[in-house]
């Protein structure tokens, strides 16, 4: 009899950020097969009997290809073992979910996914903003900074419109030239800007600055989303830390 496959979300970091489902499926697996940004605390609740195995790779150039992957999944599949895949944040969001789930859904394999807490909403939650406030926005973008070869660019001029907050992930330590398609694509200069690195970890940083000064913003370690639009100013106005300072935020015991 073939296991199935679960392709679950371990959120952005904090283990108390995963789901029930997710926390009963990783304690039944035979095999784990995680990401790199899939943080120790949470591959810690793996049992001593469960094959743990990295296959973080970043933009397809280190560690296991896609292919191969796929190919693990469906093989522990079909020796009948129950098998997660492991992601940082939801697995569905820039996750390369989509194309797993078709090589799945080829090879006659069983499977569900359990989602998590996207980075977005980590960084939404540690910046304590709304990201959808309806003074300021009626809608929210994720958007990826950075491309893999063979992939289209991003266009910001169809990401950038009236009342909507875009979320950057993976924007990458070039701020400058983001800054610079960001304002070309009709962002003002002083449209709020608020980098995360590392949210909803015990590493958490939080950079407030404007898509004017975004070329200047301190470089944070990776890995970090940028948040922009109206509905920052008062996430930036109305806490203590000024404009331009990085805040350190211990997460609280
Ligand atoms: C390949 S994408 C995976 C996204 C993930 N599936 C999610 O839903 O959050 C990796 C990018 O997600 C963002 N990211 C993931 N975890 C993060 C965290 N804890 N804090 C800030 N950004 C994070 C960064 O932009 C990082 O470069």
């Amino acid at each position: 009899m073939k296991g199935k496959v679960y392709i679950v979300g371990a959120g952005p970091g904090d283990v108390r950020l995963l789901t029930l489902r997710a926390l009963t499926v990783l304690q039944q697996a035979d095999v784990i097969l995680h990401d790199d940004l899939v943080s120790e605390e949470i591959l810690a609740l793996a049992g001593p009997g469960q094959r743990l195995r990295n296959v973080g790779k970043r933009c397809g150039k280190a560690g296991t290809s896609q292919g191969e992957i796929n190919s693990l999944l469906i093989r522990h599949a079909t020796e009948g073992l129950n098998v997660v895949r492991l992601k940082g944040g939801d697995p569905l969001v820039f996750g390369r979910a989509g194309e797993e789930m078709d090589a799945l859904r080829a090879g006659g394999i069983d499977f569900e996914v359990v989602p998590g807490v996207t980075a977005a909403l980590a960084a939404g939650a540690a910046v304590k903003v709304s990201l959808t406030d309806r003074r300021w926005a009626s809608q929210v973008i994720f958007v990826s900074g950075h491309s893999c070869a063979g992939h289209p660019r991003t266009d910001w001029r169809a990401v950038v419109s009236a009342r909507t907050t875009i979320v950057i992930y993976m924007p990458g330590q070039n701020h400058g030239t983001l800054a610079a398609e960001l304002r070309e694509a009709g962002l003002s200069a002083d449209t709020p800007a608020i980098l995360v690195s590392r949210a909803a970890t015990r590493e958490e940083r939080i950079y407030r600055t404007t898509v004017g000064d975004l070329p200047w913003a301190q470089r944070l370690s990776a890995p970090t989303v940028l948040l922009i639009g109206a509905t920052l100013r008062e996430a930036a106005e109305s806490t203590p830390a000024p404009v331009h300072e990085c805040v350190e935020q211990e997460l609280s015991k």
